[in-house]
């Protein structure tokens, strides 16, 4: 099972976080195209940045590459940082933006993920719009109400070219998965609110599902009226747990 036909493709966002250098990441890139077989869901493949160069030639065509974080300024003076353009001279169509490791461990506020999105768009980039609440403010009941909040300040003078992420923080690398009805709840609250930000174009943009993502429950995950795909982090590292998500979506 998968998003209903009407709906946008199925994504499967590969989030490989800080794991993989380039030369791992080539090999591994090979072992897929020895296997893959196009289906019903589109792969996109978050490698750390160093190790996207020359990434895209290694994998089996149709698969996407994209930045796991982007600089919100052109150029310049900005030690560490990558900018949007050379994450688009890399060949990478995606990037994620916010992501609750970004949030916590970086200090990224609504505003600054917000920059990066634009940034990331003026240069050809879908940014991967990352929200969720953490375990203290979903044991409030609070959790619709700060996700939705956070997504109104991540998206500002963000464009529809956007795909949304929602990732409870207390279910990322925890084992501890979201019900695909939790999911659903807040992929639902979620289509709202792009409603209201981009009207009819909302029913084709596309609002994934992240936290302990695995091939035993992708597909029911992916199969919520409203879920169009998933960022998953563990279980991306290996082909065969990625050929199993695979699998059961078709
Ligand atoms: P996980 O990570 O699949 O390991 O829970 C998901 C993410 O952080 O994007």
């Amino acid at each position: 099972m998968t998003a209903s036909p009407a709906g946008p493709r199925t994504l499967l966002a590969l989030n490989w976080k800080m794991n993989k250098t380039p030369t791992e990441a080539r090999a591994w890139g090979r072992e897929l195209a020895g296997e893959y077989r196009r289906g019903k869901a589109e792969v996109a493949v978050m490698a750390p940045a160093i190790s996207l160069y020359g990434l895209k030639e290694a994998l089996p065509g149709g698969v996407d590459i994209g930045g796991q974080d982007v600089s919100a300024h052109e150029s310049g003076a900005y030690t560490g940082e990558i900018s949007a353009a050379m994450l688009r001279d890399a060949e990478c169509t995606y990037v994620i933006v916010g992501h609750s490791e970004r949030r916590e461990y970086h200090g990224e506020t609504d505003a600054a993920v917000a920059a990066k999105a634009r940034q990331a768009q003026a240069h050809g980039l879908t940014p991967i719009v990352c929200v969720g609440e953490g375990l203290d403010v979903r044991e409030r009941g609070e959790h619709v109400a700060y996700t939705l909040a956070q997504l109104r300040g991540s998206l500002e003078g963000v464009d529809e070219r956007v795909v949304v992420a929602y990732e409870p923080v207390w279910a990322i690398g925890t084992g501890r998965t979201a019900t695909a009805g939790d999911a659903e709840e807040l992929a639902a609250a979620i289509r709202g609110a792009l409603r209201e930000r981009y009207g009819d174009l909302a029913d084709g943009l596309r609002v994934l599902y992240g936290g302990s993502v695995k091939p035993d429950n992708v597909a029911s995950i992916c199969g919520q009226p409203n879920v169009n795909g998933a960022l998953v982090g563990g279980a991306s590292l290996g082909v065969g747990d990625v050929l199993g998500m695979l699998a059961a979506l078709e």
